[in-house]
């Protein structure tokens, strides 16, 4: 199965799963949405009402804004796929759950191995500790980690900035510097990325680790 395939499998699924909770509650699923080649993945946190109607992520007030934060780094929101840690929304838009996390875990990661994206942008905590665990968002947004082969950038989720207004000059920051963020991820070669996570393993217990490497401010 080519990756487009692999995605209408995955969004057929999520569709019927009854893994946890949340299906009792779902209208539709949130798969995701976006080119199957995508160079670049956003994963936000969860459908929230409007989602959850029709079935696609970020149209509400949080996804206008994020459309708008996108083109401040130089994207469209049709050049990017577009998902969350959980396909159907958590009730009244509480925070996802352990137990949530990890029933829904596998569509994502199928997702990203079969997208394969240079560059992941996570929105909020819960997909940044996915791939950066146990650091504040507030002391690593915007800024770029290695995981895997593929460059990792933690930004504030966009709703975060709408309810705290003091959030949002920074987050905006942010999305401005994606731009040159993304000309250093099509720069490094992967092997160079990999090398340096290998040795920064290697520095810290002579194992490999599934550790994230951060990479230096320019
Ligand atoms: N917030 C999210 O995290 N995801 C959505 O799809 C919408 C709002």
């Amino acid at each position: 199965m080519d990756a487009k395939q692999i995605l209408h499998e995955i969004a057929g699924q999520a569709a019927v799963c009854t893994r946890c909770e949340l299906h009792f509650s779902r209208k539709k699923a949130v798969p995701g949405e976006g080119p199957a080649t995508a160079e670049i993945m956003l994963i936000g946190e969860g459908p929230g009402f409007y989602e959850n109607e029709q079935g696609r992520p970020f149209v509400g007030a949080a996804g206008k804004y994020l459309d708008e934060l996108l083109e401040k780094g130089g994207l469209k929101r049709s050049d990017v796929f577009i998902t969350n840690v959980v396909k159907c929304r958590p009730p009244s838009n509480r925070d996802p759950q352990p137990d949530e996390l990890a029933a829904c875990a596998g569509f994502l990661d199928r997702q990203i191995e079969a997208i394969d994206p240079r560059i992941i942008i996570t929105l909020g905590r819960y997909s940044m500790a996915k791939f950066i665990p146990n650091v504040k968002i507030s002391e690593v947004h915007g800024q770029p980690f290695w995981h895997r082969g593929r460059m990792i950038v933690p930004m504030f989720h966009p709703a975060a900035a709408l309810h705290q207004p003091s959030l949002k000059t920074g987050v905006e920051r942010d999305f401005a510097r994606l731009g040159e963020l993304i000309q250093q991820a099509r720069q490094s070669v992967r092997a160079g990325a990999q090398k340096a996570e290998a040795v920064a393993s290697e520095q810290e217990d002579g194992s490999e680790t599934d550790q994230p490497t951060q990479l230096s401010l320019f």
